[in-house]
């Protein structure tokens, strides 16, 4: 199969993790035989170039970073401007919803969202593989990006092979829905002292004279 492949994120390529996950996704699924034409929503320039081709492609792979909990804005601002079907081709729409935070629970209102969405583009629904834990990606290299990122292959080969993320292999890749109890106090405990210390670090150095609990509009 050849597919048409979106990188919904407003961040552009260079900076991106979801790039760094599609180059693995695009290399699985080489191994099972299938292609794939990959675009940039940063880059508004493709944009009219994707329009074009949207229905013209049998599966589309719009891969998607979670937001504050949501669809970033320019994706959806770009996936009003796509013309109504106009063919009797339906091609499949699958999704890759992956985000910073590891529970998988965070992104099943995304998902939901996203089956929905297929629908509304007159699309056939191919699932949404769902996985968290990707915050570092770009800030890291070599074999601490690898470990990260590879994974993204076996999926890819799936894709490529299946045109869809409906597999048990895929359901399995989101990881833990929800941490156990403990690790939720650990954590919560984490952001209070020595995570909330970095970000103030951080704050100050990139110029924010206000404290972090500053409510302007409050
Ligand atoms: C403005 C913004 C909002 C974010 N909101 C969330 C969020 O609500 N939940 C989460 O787990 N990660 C969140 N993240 C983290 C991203 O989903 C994560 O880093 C993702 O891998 C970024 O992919 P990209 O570099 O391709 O945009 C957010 C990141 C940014 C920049």
């Amino acid at each position: 199969m050849h597919a048409l492949i979106i990188n919904g994120s407003p961040r552009v390529k260079k900076y991106s993790n979801t790039d760094k996950i599609l180059e693995k996704i695009l290399l699985g699924m080489k191994e099972s035989g299938s292609t794939g034409e990959l675009y940039e929503i940063s880059d508004r320039k493709q944009w009219e170039e994707i329009r074009e081709k949207f229905y013209h492609f049998d599966h589309i792979l719009i891969a998607i970073p979670l937001f504050v909990e949501c669809i970033p804005g320019l994706l959806l601002e770009f996936l009003e401007t796509i013309p109504a079907r106009s063919t009797d081709r339906k091609p499949v729409l699958s999704f890759l919803l992956q985000s910073g935070f590891a529970e998988g629970c965070q992104l099943r209102c995304g998902e939901e969202y996203l089956q929905i969405l297929s629908g509304k583009l007159g699309c056939e629904y191919g699932g949404t593989l769902v996985k968290g834990n990707n915050f570092s990606i770009r800030l890291v290299e070599g074999s601490d990006r690898e470990k990260i990122v590879l994974p993204y292959k076996e999926m890819g080969k799936i894709y490529g092979k299946e045109g869809n993320f409906f597999s048990v292999d895929c359901k399995k890749f989101t990881g833990p829905e929800q941490f156990p109890g403990w690790v939720r106090v650990l954590v919560g405990l984490m952001f209070k002292t020595l995570a909330k210390k970095s970000f103030e670090k951080t704050a100050k150095e990139w110029g924010c004279s206000k404290s972090l609990k500053d409510r302007p509009y409050a």
